[in-house]
């Protein structure tokens, strides 16, 4: 969600505070390779997830100005309607094959009709925007890059290729399954003819281009061209820890200040003090590492949940 304030806090590196995304819950009923590889998770304790008041206390309710989810998509065909109705603006799903052998392998789960169904109910739902999220994992579905925009065409959604990211929770990551943003274009070109840019950047993190037929789509360059110092995000867990950035390691708890009972103008108070000293560039640092592998290691994320995608809301 994007909130509107008259003066925005900012960070030390003068980002604003502008875009929060909130997980309601912190389970997932897929199992993608590059999110969830494992057979088993440590989940937060029940008595720890935030009541929806409590997530409303945090976020301040008044100050919301373009609500967004983001889904995996295997409830929306029940449920895109009645969310639209509800007053959400926009979707965000995931999907990263239409192949439904190959999907099933990817997340553990014959979900792809429901999935599928899913996305053209939002489709048809009336938002102001549908998006599609691809993670592109070289070897495994960097060949379905043109039947995914035909699909997004289809559907009435705007396709974003994302780089496979080293965040916690990705332990079968390494370098050589990323296919960049440059092999993307490459890709695409070498079939479509020139990609050109298209509309303005903003804050997004997508970079988005247009094929010579007009056809839109974006890139998340996180691995090879990480943004960073554009980056206006932050993530409240479903138990209530504050991050800063999606690679930090700690966050702030504010579930203990809300259950606390402090009054709204001093939650806020120490929410733009806590990002007043925002230092964060999670995945420009990482482009430094030296040999870059996975993030933690199966037995770091059992020990804290918190490390997880997942749990951050990806
Ligand atoms: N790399 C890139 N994107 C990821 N997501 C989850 N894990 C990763 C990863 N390792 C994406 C999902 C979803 C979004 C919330 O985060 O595809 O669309
Ligand atoms: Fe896949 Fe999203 Fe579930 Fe992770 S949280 S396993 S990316 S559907």
């Amino acid at each position: 969600m994007k909130a509107s304030a008259a003066r925005p806090a900012t960070d030390r590196l003068a980002r604003p505070l502008n875009s929060l995304r909130v997980s309601v819950i912190d389970r997932c009923d897929l199992r993608c390779s590059y999110c969830m590889p494992e057979e088993h998770y440590t989940w937060l304790p029940q008595g720890d997830v935030l009541s929806f008041a409590e997530i409303g206390t945090l976020v301040g309710e008044p100050a919301i100005e373009d609500l967004a989810m983001t889904t995996n998509a295997t409830q929306l065909a029940q449920l895109a309607g009645p969310l639209r109705q509800a007053g959400l603006d926009r979707v965000t799903v995931s999907l990263d094959s239409l192949q439904s052998e190959r999907f099933k392998r990817l997340v553990r789960r014959d979900a792809l009709p429901q999935v599928l169904e899913g996305i053209r109910a939002a489709g048809v739902a009336g938002f102001a925007s549908l998006k599609i999220n691809t993670v592109v994992m070289r070897g495994f579905n960097d060949d379905e890059l043109e039947a995914l925009l035909e699909f997004g065409r289809q559907v009435g959604g705007e396709v974003r290729f994302i780089e496979y990211m080293d965040v916690g929770g990705a332990t079968l990551w390494s370098m050589d399954k990323v296919f960049s943003k440059t092999q993307i274009l490459a890709r695409l070109e070498e079939r479509w003819g020139p990609i050109a840019p298209c509309g303005p950047q903003g804050a997004a993190p997508a970079e988005r281009f247009r094929l010579a037929d007009g056809t839109c789509f974006g890139i998340i360059a996180s691995v090879t061209e990480p943004f960073c110092r554009a980056c206006d995000r932050s993530r409240l867990t479903a138990d209530g820890l504050w991050y800063l950035c999606l690679y930090a390691q700690e966050g702030t708890d504010l579930r203990r200040l809300v259950r606390a009972g402090h009054p709204a103008e001093e939650l806020a108070a120490f929410l733009r003090q806590r990002w007043a000293g925002r230092t964060e560039r999670g995945a420009e640092e990482r482009t430094k590492a030296p040999h870059r592998g996975a993030l933690y290691q199966v037995e770091d994320l059992r020990q804290d949940p918190h490390r997880e995608m997942h749990t951050r809301g990806g």
